[in-house]
Parts: C-alpha cells; sequence; structure tokens
C-alpha cells in the first residue's frame, strides 16, 4: 500500500480517537452531573480539527480522486459527494470551534445545545469517515497504483501532522501528552 494511502487509513483512525475523546468528556457528564467538562482539552481537539482535515486530508483525498476521474479510473459522483461533505464538515467544525469559544469567553451557551451540536457533529463526522472508507478507499486502494499516488503527491504541499507528527507543534504538545 502506497504511504499516502496509509497515511488516510492512519488519519481516520486518529481522527475516529479524538471523536471518542470528545464523546468522553459528554459521556462523562451524563453519568456524573457535577462532572465540568474539560474545555480547553475540547477547544484543542476542536482547534486541530479545524486545522489538518482542512488543509491536508481533505486535499489529499480529493486531488486523489480529481486524478481517479481524469484518468478515467473512477466515477464522478464519488468525486462531488466527497468534495460536498468536506465542505460541509469543514463548516460544522468552523461552527462548533465558534460556539466553544463562546463558552471559554464567558458567554452562556445551554448545556443542552452544546451537547445537540456536539451530538450531532459526532454524527456526521463518524458517518463521512465510514462512507469514505465504504466508497471510496477500496477503489482507491484497487485503481491507484505508486505512479497515480506519485503525482497526487507533486499537487500537494508538505504538511506534517501537527498533532500525531513525531514531534508535534507547540500548541498541541499538551493535548498529545493526554492522549
Ligand atoms: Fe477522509
Amino acid at each position: 500500500m502506497h504511504d499516502l494511502m496509509k497515511r488516510l487509513r492512519r488519519d481516520h483512525r486518529n481522527l475516529n480517537r479524538l471523536f471518542d475523546m470528545l464523546e468522553e468528556q459528554v459521556a462523562r457528564y451524563d453519568r456524573d452531573s457535577t462532572f465540568e467538562p474539560d474545555l480547553l482539552l475540547i477547544l484543542d481537539i476542536v482547534a486541530y480539527l479545524n486545522d489538518y482535515p482542512r488543509i491536508y486530508h481533505h486535499p489529499l483525498e480529493e486531488e486523489a480522486v480529481a486524478l481517479m476521474v481524469e484518468r478515467n479510473l473512477g466515477d464522478n459522483s464519488v468525486n462531488e459527494f466527497i468534495h460536498d461533505q468536506h465542505q460541509n464538515l469543514e463548516q460544522a467544525t468552523e461552527r462548533l470551534s465558534s460556539l466553544f469559544n463562546m463558552i471559554v469567553n464567558d458567554h452562556p451557551v445551554p448545556i443542552e445545545q452544546t451537547r445537540e451540536a456536539l451530538d450531532s457533529y459526532l454524527e456526521m463526522s463518524r458517518k463521512h469517515l465510514q462512507s469514505e472508507e465504504d466508497r471510496l478507499f477500496p477503489v482507491m486502494e484497487k485503481v491507484l497504483g505508486n505512479d497515480e499516488w506519485e503525482v497526487v503527491a507533486s499537487r500537494l504541499p508538505e504538511r506534517l501532522d501537527p498533532l500525531f507528527a513525531e514531534n508535534p507543534d507547540d500548541a498541541f504538545v499538551e493535548l498529545r501528552r493526554r492522549m
């Protein structure tokens, strides 16, 4: 399997792990209403979700799909559905990020609203990853060889993962420590 394909699969595992960590904050509150969700942890996770997928992970998937379409190796409807879902997700992540920033800046948001926002975000995000794993990744693995992946790589900026790389960015050192 090409390194970029491995990277896509690894990104999905990492993203799912972050979704679980977010969910755990809510689940702990459900078990014990005196538990205070760890806002700084949540903000760090949301900051990462607002960064790496938008800047690298989604463009990598979309460049790969674009090349498949260019070379008649795939189906354009998949291309469109992936692109639309990425846009929706990026907007949803930005909304989630502003919601938590409001809370941190002492603008009260009812807990039920926060919960609902988080639940629907997690549902949408997990469904998206699953649909790519079901509909997209198997096709990519089948039709993209090393040469195609090299073309995809040449169209993308070099980008280290700011959280899961060997040396995470300063902004994510604390989050990394807590994983
Ligand atoms: Fe993905």
